[in-house]
Order: structure tokens, then sequence, then C-alpha cells
């Protein structure tokens, strides 16, 4: 029990205050330019920045991304920032449920409803993981803690790098439509590497409406695990640290295969960031570690005070291009140049 505590909270150490993130690799959503309307003909008390997801209201497009659970610290940081999705009308995501499966008295760790009601909430479970367990145990898992779908999320890089980690990958796409089976909502996400269109078509055919694309350009889960690997390992996790597809690639990427949602996670650090996505075809952006940093190091109103200049920027994304709501933004013209062009060819 104290290892997998143990690794959780290393996992809060690294991404509060290591050297955790892409080098080279960006999110590309500085390729995104989006068009400047000199006349909007609108006044910021009418942005409406709502939305409608998983038959839930948002009150603004933001996710605080699955992170953690498992240990105190973890308890203590779900609860916080679930708290502030409630008042602020965000989405929450749990960090993975396995602590919470393989050792039942951590559940609390991941109890978060008492704090968060009514808000947009999504468990998480490695691919991994939910295929080696029961539709009892997985049912369970989501029911004691209120969640609205299941993220499973796909981490084959950092993986390979963990010395504990998985090596058998097989068995993705019939566990997501065993799930489906279950009538479970079911996100399929990343956890910083992205989805391609490939895996995008592949995962809508068994019936997956949402995904998470996680991608690259933020938090490095690689160098996470490089951090933390043995001297054997750490070479291969020097050589993958930069792997992935950039998020705002794979948001495009993922947009034409009619899911009902997509998240952009991966390297969001401002509300212009997720007005791009959303132009490129996101339903909402999804923010992990700097959600994180900001409440380690203000406490709760320091991530507040974060969040306020996130959806300030998007509010100013809006106005700027003359979009009224989200459905108008996702229409906003935008110009894509350089390298996020030539990923947009991949198709
Ligand atoms: C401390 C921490 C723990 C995380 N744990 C999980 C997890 O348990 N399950 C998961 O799907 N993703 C996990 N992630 C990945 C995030 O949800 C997200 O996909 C990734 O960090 C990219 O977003 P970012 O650049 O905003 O950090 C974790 C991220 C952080 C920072």
């Amino acid at each position: 029990m104290a290892d997998i505590s143990r690794r959780k909270d290393d996992h809060l150490d690294l991404a509060t205050s290591g050297d955790v993130g892409f080098k080279q690799t960006t999110t590309l959503f500085e390729q995104v330019r989006l068009v400047h309307d000199a006349l909007p003909e609108l006044s910021v008390s009418e942005l409406d920045t709502s939305l409608e997801l998983m038959g839930k209201r948002l009150r603004a497009p933001i996710l605080i991304a699955g992170m953690t659970g498992g240990s105190d610290r973890a308890e203590r940081i779900n609860k916080e920032l679930a708290q502030i999705a409630e008042e602020r009308g965000y989405a929450f995501g749990l960090g993975s449920q396995r602590a919470m499966h393989k050792h039942p008295g951590k559940s609390a760790t991941y109890a978060v409803r008492d704090v968060a009601p009514t808000a947009l909430l999504l468990g998480n479970l490695g691919m991994v993981q939910a295929a080696q367990m029961s539709n009892d145990e997985i049912k369970r898992l989501v029911d004691a803690v209120g969640a609205d779908a299941l993220c499973v999320h796909l981490n084959p890089a950092m993986e390979l790098v963990q010395d504990e980690g998985d090596r058998d990958f097989r068995g993705g796409l019939a566990t997501f439509e065993r799930l489906l089976g279950l009538g479970l909502r079911v996100v399929v996400k990343e956890t910083g590497c992205g989805l391609s269109g490939h895996v995008a078509e592949r995962v809508r055919a068994v019936g997956v409406e949402y995904v998470d694309v996680s991608g690259a350009g933020g938090t490095s889960w690689v160098a996470v695990e490089t951090q933390r690997a043995s001297a054997e390992r750490r070479p291969l996790g020097e050589a993958f640290w930069e792997w992935g597809i950039p998020t705002a690639a794979s948001v495009a990427l993922c947009a034409p295969h009619a899911f009902r949602g997509i998240f952009a996670t991966g390297g969001i650090s401002s509300g212009l960031d997720i007005a791009k996505a959303i132009a490129l075809g996101a339903s909402a952006g999804g923010i992990a570690r700097k959600a994180l940093q900001a409440l380690e190091t203000g406490g709760q109103a320091g991530a507040l005070t974060f969040f306020d200049r996130i959806e300030t920027e998007l509010r100013a994304a809006m106005l700027l291009t003359g979009s009224r709501n989200l459905k108008a933004l996702a229409k906003a013209p935008r110009l894509i140049g350089g390298e996020l062009a030539q990923w947009l060819k991949l198709g």
C-alpha cells in the first residue's frame, strides 16, 4: 500500500516543482491565428461561455483534468480542486482509481461528491487495468465516486519508461466495447502523448463518443517517469522525452470523427489556448499541471486567481473574434501555419 501512495506523492512532487515539461515540443497552438474582428458588435457582458456536456451544464468550457487519488495529499488536492469546479461550473477529473481498487481503504481519497455534488465528474482507470477487471468491479468503482463518466487512459509511452510499468497493451478496443455495453459513458484519454486520427477512427468505430486528447506540449509523462526510472531505463526515457502528437494537432485530427465531446488537455496555459482548441473542434480545454501548481503555490485563492485569468482570456478571445457563444467560436475563422498544417495533412 505504501508503494502506490509513494508513487502518487512522487508524481505530485515532480508535477509541482520538477523538470517534467517537454523541452522543444509545443502544443502548436502558437501556429493557430484566430482572425481579429475589429467590429464585433458585442458587449463582454453578453458573452455566453456555457455548454451542455454529458447531460450537464458547464458554465465555462474548462476541465480540471484527472491527476490524483490514493494518498492523504491527493485527498486534499482532489477536494480543493473539485470544490472550485463546483463553484465555477467546470468539469473535474479524478486520478487513476487503481489505488482504490487495490486498497478499498483509500476510497475516501477520491470522494469529492460532498464538495462537488453537481459538477460533471470523470472517474479514471488505465486501459490495461480495466481490461483485467470484471464488469462488477469497474461499475463499483464508478458508482463509489458518483462519476458521470469514466476516463480510460492510454499511456503506453510512460509505462514503457516506468520500471514497474505495463508492457502488454492488447485488448483496448474490446475493453471499450465491454464498458460501453455496461451503459458506462467512456472517455478515451491519453496522458500527454496525444491521440492520432487513426486512433480516433478506431475508437469511434466501436462506439466511443468522448475523447480527451491529452496531447504533447505540456506535461511530459515520459519525463516524469524518466526522473523516477532506474539507471538502466533512464536512457529510454531521455530518448522519448519529446514523444507525442502536439495537442492542437491531436484536437484537429480527432475533430472530423463526430465525437459528442473532445477535451483538449495537454499544455493548456491560457484562455486563448482554449479558444483556439474550440475553433479547432474541441468542446472544452483541460488543465492538469498548471492547476496543480496554482493550488500548491497559492492555495485555493491562488487557483481561483489562475482560473479567473483563464476565463478573462477566453472571453477576450470570444469578443475579439465576434463570437457571442461557443458555437460561434467553433466556427471562427482561423489560419493554420507551419508544422500544424503538416500534421493536418495526415488526416
Ligand atoms: C500530478 C499528475 C497526475 C496525473 N495522473 C493522471 C492519472 O492518474 N490518470 C490520467 O488519465 N492522467 C493523469 N495525469 C495526466 C493529466 O490528466 C493530463 O493528461 C496531462 O498531465 C497533460 O496535461 P497538462 O499539460 O495540463 O499537465 C496526471 C497529471 C498530473 C500533472
